[in-house]
């Protein structure tokens, strides 16, 4: 009896909202066909060969440093709404016939600008949606299917204006509106409530003087990264021949543990969905990761590895673009000097 009064006063404040969320994340019959999905989607990625990795960067939102497709999707769910908006206020009583005809005429841009919105957040979404898992991917295969079927009933809308049927266009574009209002409530569970497309690489380390954290001995040769813990904020240590890097322990895409990657011709590989930081600056080379690694001044002295504060990933410097950079080329960067001092 105390435990169902626990569960309702904990029903009760997660609200109808937070039932819906659990339920739909208890759904596992939907891995079978969302993994088949994610099939299809690597099927169609590798299509592109070699342009593979800008290609999903590009979707990903690599370039801008976090995902494209919140964005984008707000600009559907504006262009949509303002047709709903223009549709209703064409249908107020003792409006003139031309303020009618603007509001409809109107009304239909704005449908089709939502429509290729829509689109264009479809392909970033999924972009995204592949990399995630169990109860985050179902809600999100959930929000996509909903996606689709607004979407085609906008297309139907816009159809029905260009033909001169009005009155069917308005009701299906506002059902439309209603279904993406609803999905827009579960992409905004996935990426508030579970952090998708947000930065998770956790705390940042805050200090402003060299500080030694590990004898050199112990940070082994190879490509193995060595997690260790500064003023209780985990770092992980990289050795690129006589240099050592430092980042931050969790992957900005979803906090994998970065000690249990790996280096590989000068970059830095994510555990989980390899994603590559570059082992000079943390500055993505290839996502899903949108946001930067954060890195660390790191250099060798009496023996010791020493860290200091200094996030040398310069915004809004291009992230794909800025290739090789060395120490000193980067203003950000410690310079040869700086580190031997
Ligand atoms: S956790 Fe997904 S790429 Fe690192």
């Amino acid at each position: 009896m105390a435990v169902q009064r626990a569960q309702g006063a904990e029903d009760r404040v997660r609200g109808a909202g937070g039932r819906v969320l659990d339920f739909l994340g208890r759904q596992a019959w939907m891995d079978r066909p969302s993994y088949r999905l994610e099939n299809v989607l690597s099927f169609a990625f590798n299509a592109f060969g070699g342009a593979r990795n800008r290609v999903t960067n590009f979707l990903n939102g690599v370039w801008l440093g976090h995902p494209v497709h919140p964005p984008l999707a707000s600009l559907t769910t504006g262009a949509l709404g303002t047709t709903v908006a223009l549709d209703a206020l064409g249908l107020l009583p003792g409006r003139a016939s031309t303020e009618a005809l603007d509001a409809s005429r109107f009304a239909q841009r704005a449908l089709g600008l939502g429509i290729l919105a829509n689109f264009a957040s479809a392909a970033t979404g999924v972009t995204d949606w592949q990399h995630t898992h169990e109860s985050d991917r179902r809600i999100g295969l959930v929000h996509g299917v909903l996606n689709l079927v607004a979407t085609g009933l906008y297309i139907q809308s816009w159809r029905d204006r260009r033909r001169g049927r009005h009155g069917r266009g308005i009701v299906t574009s506002a059902v439309g509106y209603a279904i993406t209002s609803g999905s827009g409530f579960l992409g905004g569970a996935l990426v508030f409530g579970s952090g998708i497309g947000m930065d998770q690489s956790g705390e940042r380390l805050r200090i402003d003087t060299w500080t030694p954290v590990l004898p050199e001995a112990e940070l082994p040769a190879g490509n193995k990264p060595t997690r260790v813990d500064v003023d209780g904020v985990g770092v992980v240590l990289c050795r690129d021949g006589d240099n050592v890097s430092a980042f931050a322990a969790r992957c900005p895409h979803l906090a994998a543990p970065m000690e249990d990657g790996w280096v590989d011709r000068g970059r830095l590989v994510c555990p989980w969905h390899g994603s590559q930081f570059d082992l000079h600056t943390g500055v993505v080379l290839r996502g899903p990761a949108a946001a930067p690694l954060p890195c660390y001044q790191a250099r060798v002295k009496d023996g010791m590895v020493e860290l200091r504060e200094g996030v040398a990933t310069p915004l809004g410097v291009g992230r794909v673009r800025y290739l090789d950079p060395k120490p000193g080329q980067c203003p950000e960067i410690a310079s040869a000097e700086e580190i031997a001092q």
